[in-house]
């Protein structure tokens, strides 16, 4: 039976709560109201309005807890030891575009530490969860990382910068490197399910640049929970604010990270 404490269980309910109107915006896409937030960067306001309404569900189980959270930034707590980080939709684009692959994610920090994380995809019903130091689940079944040692059977997904946002030289000199010695590469659009992806072993890897502690918080621990490594791409361990993110098994983990700081000299820009 899959472990969910108390804490767990407020925000796997919280998440299914606020992700039930997400299924009825995504029948009727047409409706939504949608603001730039940079060039190619778009919010709806679906976004807002689930942001909303995790904090007040999130806040009403736990009053006191801080917030940092995509739409509305960070938000002080009375508990100065707990934090949730949240994305409202990660996965925008496709949630706009009416590709079903897009989630809620909510993160736990305790004393400074990820503890928990929860991602929910509401049109799919797929709900990630885990809680450190008791593994990692898709629904019930317990998420382990794949076993591959090798490159080339391995599949890895990773994400890559759009109008507006810098680095265009360096993901493609990074696909380069990947796609010759692998079976493939993938770019499906939301990063904390590419991380959910890696903890349940159908990806071997994953890694982008550009992430914000939102995209990544819930996924961390469903990648470190389900046996993974991850880490930023510089070898540092700040996956969470570093703002480059790598992750896979043991063995991939190292190779992935030697690939890719080779793939482009490091007076090139880009
Ligand atoms: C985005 C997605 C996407 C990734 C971007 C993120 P958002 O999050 O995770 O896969 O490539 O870097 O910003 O904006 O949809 O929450
Ligand atoms: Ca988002």
């Amino acid at each position: 039976m899959a472990y969910q404490s108390p804490i767990l269980n407020v925000m796997i309910m919280a998440a299914r709560k606020a992700g039930r109107p997400l299924i009825r915006d995504f029948g009727e896409l047409e409706n939504l109201q949608i603001s730039m937030k940079g060039p190619a960067d778009f919010v709806t306001s679906a976004d807002k309005r689930t942001e909303k309404l995790l904090i007040e569900e999130l806040s009403r189980a736990r009053p006191g807890y801080g917030f940092l959270g995509e739409e509305g930034g960070v938000i002080e707590g009375k508990d100065k030891s707990h934090r949730f980080i949240i994305d409202p939709i990660d996965g925008t684009t496709n949630f706009m575009h009416g590709v079903p692959h897009f989630a809620l994610s909510i993160g736990l920090e305790r004393e400074g530490v990820l503890v928990a994380g929860v991602l929910y995809n509401p049109i799919t019903d797929d709900m990630y969860y885990a809680e450190k130091g008791h593994g990692a689940y898709l629904n019930n079944k317990r998420l382990r990382v794949a076993e591959r040692r090798e490159m080339a059977p391995s599949l890895f997904a990773t994400g890559l910068p759009f109008m507006g946002r810098e680095g265009h030289a360096r993901a493609t000199a990074e696909m380069t490197a990947v796609m010759a010695v692998s079976s493939g590469i993938r770019r499906f659009g939301a990063a904390s399910l590419d991380m959910a992806y890696v903890a349940g072993g159908r990806f071997d890897g994953f890694w982008e640049r550009g992430l914000k502690p939102w995209d990544v918080a819930a996924g961390i621990v469903l990648v470190r929970e389900a046996g993974g490594m991850v880490g930023e791409l510089t070898g540092g361990a700040d996956a969470l604010n570093g703002g480059t993110l790598l992750c896979a098994n043991e063995y991939l983990q190292p190779q992935l990270l030697k690939l890719l700081k080779g793939a482009m000299p490091d007076k090139a820009s880009g």
